[in-house]
């Protein structure tokens, strides 16, 4: 997870629903703000907070029910903000092959615009030098490149995008995409995710 800083940094996981990744932030020491649309989803988040080894990194993890569309919070306030945002799934087909019934053609430019609007929200929540991390578990590059570029046009003079394969620890990667990573369930024997990491510089 390329979001490490100093000390105990203020990450905020925007879409945190069931939490995987908001305790394992916690488990490196950051203070991780979970959001999410969906109160069950949220009420996941707050369980694997509290299952965490005994109590006290779970400490560090506030959840709050939210619409990452709307934050509620300062802008600037965030070391990092993670938007691991809804997508179509089709990096976990091999857990979950029923998806194949679920998706239509359309899902992916509807799910695009979506995420888009999720990163455009989430760069104003990073103070300036802080880190927006975007994740989906997907590969249509209209959810992945696509969406990266879609922010860039709307804010690219205060955003900068960096070496996601360097920050990932991979070096000479087939699978870099732009500057994003896409890893994929055959090459790299994990789900099909992808990652962007950008820079705020102002
Ligand atoms: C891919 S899942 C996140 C998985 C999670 N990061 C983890 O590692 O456990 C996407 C989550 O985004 C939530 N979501 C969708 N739209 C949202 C919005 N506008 N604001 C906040 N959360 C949203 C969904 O409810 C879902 O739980």
């Amino acid at each position: 997870m390329p979001v490490s800083a100093g000390s105990a940094p203020l990450i905020l996981d925007a879409c945190a629903g069931p939490g995987g990744k908001s305790t394992h932030l916690a488990q490196l020491g950051a203070r991780v703000v979970a959001t999410d649309i969906r109160p069950g989803r949220a009420r996941m988040v707050a369980d694997a907070a509290q299952q965490l080894a005994a109590g006290a990194d779970g400490d560090r993890v506030h959840v709050v029910v939210a619409d990452a569309l709307r934050p509620a919070v300062a802008a600037g306030l965030f070391d990092a903000v993670l938007v691991d945002a809804p997508c179509t799934g089709l990096g976990v087909l091999r857990r979950r092959p029923e998806l194949r019934w679920r998706r239509d053609a359309a899902d992916p430019d509807r799910l695009a615009t979506v995420q888009a609007a999720l990163l455009e929200a989430a760069i104003e929540l990073v103070r300036p030098g802080g880190r927006l991390v975007y994740s989906v578990c997907t590969w249509p590059e209209v959810e992945t490149v696509g969406v990266v570029q879609r922010l860039i046009a709307v804010a690219g003079d205060r955003v900068q995008v960096e070496d996601a394969a360097i920050l990932l620890g991979r070096s000479g990667d087939e699978g870099s995409l732009g500057a994003g990573v896409q890893l994929a369930p055959d090459r790299d024997d994990t789900d099909g995710m992808y990652v962007s990491v950008l820079r705020r510089t102002a």
